[in-house]
């Protein structure tokens, strides 16, 4: 028996499926998950000493590859200051300014220590400022665990959502109005019959739980003009895109796209913590001054701003901001999606690409999909296989047809070009 498959018997024992966040079982594309020993640069190795080129990057913190001197130096020299506080640090305050200095839609930002807790916090603030309850979501969009967020569609487009997840009680599902991602007419028809008691929409404008699917640059301009005609805030959940897709974050891209564009609340994480537990929301001051203890929105946390994590999130924000830095790392993605078409394409497979910055998605499809259920019809078996055969050669794809992929700065062109090999031998 392998060590991985030791550790997974082991690991079942005490931990419910083996696992401390469920697609790390394997579940979708079935077999052992791998135990992780170690990252270093672009590279992932495991308990039976086994490497992996990593494009799975801790799901997308991981923007300057495993071990970066510069982020492991400001990590040790934090944690030997301190590993925690629970009072206000100077780093809190240099972080946020960072931050803020990158995203022009917020004045103040709060930080926090999980997505989940961010796009929580972000709804709760919502309802807050507005004084309504109801909000939108988009099928296939994942915004982490909250209650009212684990919500699928109800059977018609005026009847609000069913909870997905059990344990969450049918009434906490009952302000959560599910849309599907990219329709038009569904939005403009939600918006007529509740546009007015809406406290916000939630959105991931590159939605990368359901893959690699944009939302649409008509679809976001009339988004944001129903947000504004009814006084509901657009809320961008920017957890995955946020400094991965770009420096100006996917806000940024649609900025270009739509003149004056921006979010009313925009929600970060995984890369501002650059592999530590931060994550943070943010908007106007005029917003921000509902949430405690300016305002009557409560939220708070013993963790938030650690300063091991703050140290680490800063670090990292820094490499990224030096000339050149996203220019390389598009180019980079770019050219492996490119090269894992015209592979595909080589050896008749239908096959779609898409990417932006050091994220990416592949389909095992002809067209690009727009929204989640077109994303399912994928030839999931063939993608099962294609995923065990790259992962036998050394490669380490996210293990579910439904997920994004992300490329790192430490990724080689001889990485890539490995990568491409192995791809031509799996599809073959
Ligand atoms: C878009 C988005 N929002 C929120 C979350 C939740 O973040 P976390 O897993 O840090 O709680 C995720 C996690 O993958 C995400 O992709």
């Amino acid at each position: 028996m392998s060590k991985n498959q030791t550790l997974f018997e082991r690991a079942q024992r005490v931990i419910p499926g083996g696992v401390n966040s469920p697609v790390r079982a394997f579940r979708a594309v079935g077999g052992t998950p791998r135990f992780i020993t170690r990252g270093d640069g672009a590279y992932i190795y495991d308990a039976d000493g086994q490497r992996y080129i990593d494009y799975i990057g801790s799901w997308g913190p991981m923007i300057l590859g495993h071990g970066h001197p510069a982020v492991l130096e400001a990590v040790i020299s934090a944690a030997r200051e301190g590993f925690s506080y629970g009072a206000p640090t100077e780093r809190e305050i240099e972080l946020a300014e960072e931050i803020l200095k990158l995203v022009p839609s917020m004045e103040q930002v709060r930080l926090v220590s999980s997505g989940t807790e961010a796009t929580m916090s972000a709804i709760r603030l919502a309802r807050g400022a507005t004084g309504r309850s109801k909000f939108i979501k988009f099928e296939g969009c994942y915004h982490g665990h909250t209650d009212a967020l684990l919500v699928k569609a109800g059977s018609g487009l005026a009847t609000f959502g069913h909870p997905t997840s059990a344990g969450v009680p049918e009434e906490v599902a009952q302000h959560t109005l599910v849309l599907e991602f990219n329709h038009l007419a569904q939005l403009e028809e939600a918006f007529l019959l509740h546009g007015k008691s809406l406290a916000c929409v939630i959105i991931e404008p590159i939605a990368g739980n359901m893959n690699f699917v944009r939302t649409q640059v008509a679809y976001m301009k009339r988004l944001r003009e129903l947000c504004t005609e009814s006084g509901a805030l657009l809320v961008l959940d920017e957890v995955m895109t946020g400094f991965r897709v770009g420096l100006a974050s996917a806000q940024g891209l649609y900025a270009q796209l739509i003149p004056g564009f921006k979010p009313d609340i925009s929600v970060f994480g995984k890369v501002i913590g650059g592999g530590m537990p931060l994550a943070a929301f943010g908007a106007s001051r005029e917003i921000m001054k509902h949430l405690a203890p300016l305002g009557g929105v409560y939220q708070a946390g013993t963790l938030s701003g650690n300063p091991v994590a703050t140290a680490c999130g800063l670090a990292t924000l820094r490499e990224i901001q030096k000339p050149g830095f996203f220019e390389a790392l598009s180019a980079k993605t770019r050219s492996l999606v490119d090269g894992l078409a015209t592979v595909a394409k080589a050896n008749g497979v239908p096959f779609s690409v898409d990417c932006e910055g050091g994220m990416f998605g592949f389909f095992l499809m002809d067209k690009l999909p727009q929204e989640y259920q077109t994303v399912m019809t994928t030839d999931k078996a063939r993608f099962n296989q294609f995923f065990h055969a790259m992962l036998d050669a050394g490669v380490y794809l996210a293990p579910a047809l439904y997920e994004a992929g992300f490329v790192s700065a430490a990724h080689s062109e001889a990485d890539i070009e490995a990568t491409l090999a192995a791809a031509a031998q799996a599809l073959r």
